[in-house]
């Protein structure tokens, strides 16, 4: 297999986002749209990949820090947004190192799999062109490039929307912003694309033609629209979310999670559920979480980012969880927050629980050990810990420890004043 360089453009203002922040950080499934795209890579076995940003660099190498450290992700920097073969330019022209082969990937097209770069890498070894694009073919073309093919079938030219001919934009297949080429090649005739005069902007697409008419083969892998979607606007973010969020619930039922209703459940990729878990309607669950086997998720469940739930747990409806730990055989069943909690294994916490887990300036913890019950209406004023075997009466504002084995009540005792209502009315 050759080796390959990635390389991600994602310098582009992105002005249709009409937003503050840099396009590819924009989140599809809870992940930044450029992390789709890197960790596609880094499965398809791509290790060595360059950044291309512009304004945006500082705010994407602070990402790319915290999203992954220790990793040694280059940044080319494009000071001005003249196009994406002036950004790929950038690129070839830093002190950066390439390797024969340059995957071109773009930082808003979050879709691709590592299937596919695999598929563009093995077509590229075996049949050796000078380069791979993949297209394809779609209803609604509007806002992409147009492949034109020779008769063999080899690309000889891509026509962007703004300069194409009433015949050229009823071609359907696009181009999807993901190519291979040969370093060397590449390096040669990415010189002579010039301006567009439409655009004002250096066209990277217009190296298929200037190759073409070079004798350099460049070929054509056909994937699935799904894939290749980009993202320009947030209409774009919203169709792509709703449709890696469906791939997302269809992998978690085929792997034995009853999913009670796919338009109202919204769960992010890097959720992990044991089998034989029920998540109900109107469900949202974040983060890096792990649900165990055997669970029930109740309507109108939240559960955030680090968020571990054990086996046989019962979280009911209107119950909000946030980086909690949660037992085996625990239920959280109706109306409750808890954040910043860990809770051990068969425990009940009663309707409307809450952990008070902030003060204002600081987040706290509230510990819960094993076989607790929790009355209705407790709160645990955090931080705070509760033994194992205790019961908290209903009501408590808890704000103390609570030794294993006790019962812990916390609340103003009842007062009855009898025949109240006869002797006022004699006043
Ligand atoms: C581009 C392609 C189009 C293709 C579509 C697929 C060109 C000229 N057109 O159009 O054929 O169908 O993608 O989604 O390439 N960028 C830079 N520097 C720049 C300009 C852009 O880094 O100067 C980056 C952007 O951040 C983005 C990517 O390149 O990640 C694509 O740019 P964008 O403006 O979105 O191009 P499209 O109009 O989508
Ligand atoms: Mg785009």
């Amino acid at each position: 297999m050759e080796k390959i360089t990635a390389v991600i453009l994602a310098a582009g203002k992105g002005t249709r986002m009409m937003s503050d922040k840099t396009k590819v950080l924009h989140e599809v499934s809870g992940k930044p749209m450029i992390s789709h795209v890197i960790d596609a890579c880094l499965e398809a076995g791509v290790r060595d990949i360059v950044i291309i940003a512009g304004a945006n660099f500082q705010e994407l190498k602070k990402f790319a820090g915290k999203a992954y450290p220790g990793m040694d992700i280059k940044f080319a920097i494009q000071k001005k947004q003249l196009g994406t073969a002036h950004a790929v330019s950038a690129a070839l022209n830093s002190k950066i190192h390439f390797n024969k082969a340059v995957l071109i990937l773009s930082g808003d097209v979050p879709m691709i799999t590592p299937e596919t770069i695999k598929a563009m890498i093995r077509e590229f070894t075996k049949s050796s062109p000078g380069g791979i694009i993949c297209t394809s073919t779609v209803a609604e073309p509007f806002g992409y490039g147009r492949i034109v093919k020779n008769g063999k079938g080899h690309i000889i030219r891509i026509v962007e929307e703004k300069d194409a001919t009433a015949a050229e934009k009823g071609i359907r297949e696009i181009n999807s912003g993901i190519y291979i080429f040969e370093a060397k090649n590449l390096k040669k005739h990415i010189k002579s694309v010039g301006l567009n005069p439409v655009k004002k902007e250096y066209y990277l697409t217009d190296i298929a033609g200037i190759m073409a008419e070079n004798d350099v083969i460049i070929r054509p892998l056909t994937v699935d629209y799904a894939e290749t979607a980009g993202i320009n606007d947030r209409v774009q973010l919203m169709e792509a979310n709703k449709l890696k969020n469906k791939k997302t619930l269809e992998k978690l039922a085929k792997n034995g999670i009853t999913i009670a209703d796919f338009d109202t459940v919204i769960i992010d990729g890097n959720v992990s559920i044991g089998r034989d878990t029920v998540i109900n309607p109107f469900t949202v669950i974040h983060g890096k979480t792990r649900i165990g086997r055997g669970c029930v998720i109740g309507p109108f469940a939240h559960i955030r980012a680090e968020t571990v739930i054990g086996d046989f747990c019962k979280i009911g409806n209107y119950v909000e969880i946030k980086k909690s730990v949660i037992g085996s055989h625990t239920n959280v069943a109706h109306l409750s927050y808890i954040g910043d909690a860990g809770i051990g294994n068969n425990v009940n916490i009663g309707a409307g629980t809450i952990t008070c887990n902030y003060d204002g300036v600081n987040k706290n913890r509230t510990i819960i050990g094993n076989n607790v019950f929790v009355g209705s209406d407790t709160k645990f004023v955090a931080p705070v810990k509760i033994g194992d075997d205790t019961v908290i009466a209903a009501g408590s504002v808890i704000t103390e420890d609570v030794p294993a084995g006790a019962l812990g009540i916390a609340r103003a005792r009842q007062v009855n004043k009898e025949k109240w209502k006869q002797n006022r009315r004699k006043k």
